[in-house]
């Protein structure tokens, strides 16, 4: 359908951003600058965490998801800074950024992280892939060239004149000393690559898709509507042991699943990448939000499909041992417009810092997760791996604040199983995560990936020393 065009933001002019394609143990330096226009173009005003009224400059620092990076490089909330620089948010504001990318081959992304506002200069376009290659996932041969295709999955709503809409809060003045945070962000419309429900040709052949959802609320569950099955590879941290064959992938927002299509059978076929997450209650109109993208298969190769998907892809150490053991809370509070929010263990981001790891030692943390919603936690600096997930009893720890479990501890899925930095945390339920803090020591942060509830206040600073 015809949609007049939207003004969106990006990185050196592009939304999503230039996907970044870079060799491990190869440093890459990027002067990040902010040449972002005064903020009109959304409908929401973005004036917040103390910003003038008269001086309506943006703030952005970039963050590098999933990417073992130094503090100073790693986009701190607070290390924003204006066009003009007039004004930066922390003493280590750099603009000169150093990834060391000494981490294995991966699928990590950039998006912007200023305080307060992240949800809504991502909204505007504000992310993009970030690919990690090494010699050892080249050797296994998997598909790769024009038949390697990352999928950045987001969610938005347009106005009929193209202008992006966002949900501004009804009945806060937007001049109230805090953001006003939309609970919560559900488009009607999905984007891949920043298309309105594209298709793509495909020759009938192996496919590789490094797929990102990158959507400030939704969770998708994809599936193809061949009811072929997915061969999974890869999770947020790199490549999982062996190849694990799923019918349909559960990706929270922030979370990456590298897979292989098999279109070797499919000529002339039309395959839809479908969407059924339920949110809000209800399934995704099949017509809408429940389609993602379409794959017309071609009748003919171009040339033999030579690509391969060995048995055995990488070697995942499974961690044990580990000498901290931490309990965190994930929970709600009424805030002081009587309003309920997202906290996590149950402190402001202003609080003082409670977590303080020390470098090269391992922890778990055990997440419970009191409130009704999933919440997708992710740290910055490390990679971790999910150690089990166990339901409680939640009226036992609303009284006595014990936690009684109530059912065995359950493994993590078989394609959960590899390196994550990213963790879905049921309702109802504790999830523990086993983490190595290295290899470097500074101030990072912890927080949800539901962009509506890190900027408002689930997301807190840590520090490894
Ligand atoms: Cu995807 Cu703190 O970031
Ligand atoms: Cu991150
Ligand atoms: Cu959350």
């Amino acid at each position: 359908r015809d949609l007049p065009p939207t003004k969106v933001w990006g990185y050196n002019g592009q939304y999503p951003g230039p996907t970044f394609h870079v060799w491990r143990h190869l440093p890459v330096h990027v002067l990040w600058k902010n040449e972002l226009p005064e903020r009109h173009f959304l409908p929401i005003d973005t004036t917040v965490h103390g910003a003038e009224k008269d001086k309506p400059e943006v703030r952005t620092v970039v963050h590098l998801h999933g990417g073992v990076t130094p503090d100073t490089s790693d986009g701190y909330p607070e290390a924003w800074f204006t066009r003009d620089f007039q004004k930066v948010g922390h003493h280590f504001t750099n603009r000169l950024y150093t990834y060391p990318n000494h981490q294995p081959a991966t699928n990590l992304w950039y998006h912007d992280h200023a305080m307060g506002i992240t949800r809504l200069n991502i909204y505007a376009g504000l992310a993009g892939m970030y690919i990690i290659h090494d010699r050892e996932e080249i050797r296994l041969n998997l598909p790769c060239g024009r038949f390697d295709i990352p999928l950045i999955i987001q969610d938005r709503s347009f106005y009929k004149d193209g202008r992006l809409f966002y949900p501004q809060e009804p009945d806060k003045p937007a001049t109230v000393p805090h953001p006003s945070v939309a609970p919560e962000f559900f488009g009607d419309t999905i984007l891949v690559n920043g298309k309105v429900w594209p298709y793509v040709h495909v020759e009938p052949r192996r496919y590789r898709f490094r797929i990102l959802n990158g959507s400030n609320t939704r969770f998708y569950r994809f599936s193809l509507s061949n009811g072929a099955s997915f061969i999974q590879i890869g999770t947020d941290q790199g490549l999982l042991e062996t190849p694990i064959l799923v019918p349909s992938l559960v990706l929270a927002p922030a979370e990456r699943a590298d897979v292989i299509v098999d279109f070797s059978t499919c000529y002339g076929e039309s395959i839809v990448l479908r969407n059924d997450y339920e949110t809000q209650g209800k399934k995704p109109d099949p017509e809408t939000t429940g389609s993602v993208i379409q794959f017309r298969v071609i009748d003919s190769l171009a040339s033999q499909d030579e690509s391969s998907i060995p048995v055995r892809l990488a070697h995942v150490p499974k961690l044990n041992h580990y000498r901290e053991f931490r309990t965190l809370r994930l929970n709600m509070r009424e805030d002081s417009f009587g309003r309920n929010i997202h906290l996590l263990d149950d402190r402001l981001w202003s609080d003082p810092i409670s977590e303080t790891p020390k470098l090269g030692q391992t922890e778990i943390w055990n997440l419970i997760n009191e409130t009704q919603a999933t919440h997708p936690i992710h740290l910055h600096l490390v990679r971790f791996q999910i150690f089990d997930r166990q339901p409680f009893d939640r009226d036992v720890f609303e009284k006595e604040g014990r936690i009684v479990p109530t059912g065995p501890r359950v493994p993590p899925a078989l394609n959960e199983r590899g390196w994550k930095d990213t963790v879905r945390a049921r309702p109802g339920e504790i999830t523990r995560i086993i983490i190595p803090f290295s290899p470097y020591p500074g101030l990072f942060v912890w927080h949800c990936h539901i962009l509506e509830h890190e900027d408002y206040e689930m997301m807190r600073p840590y520090i490894v020393i």
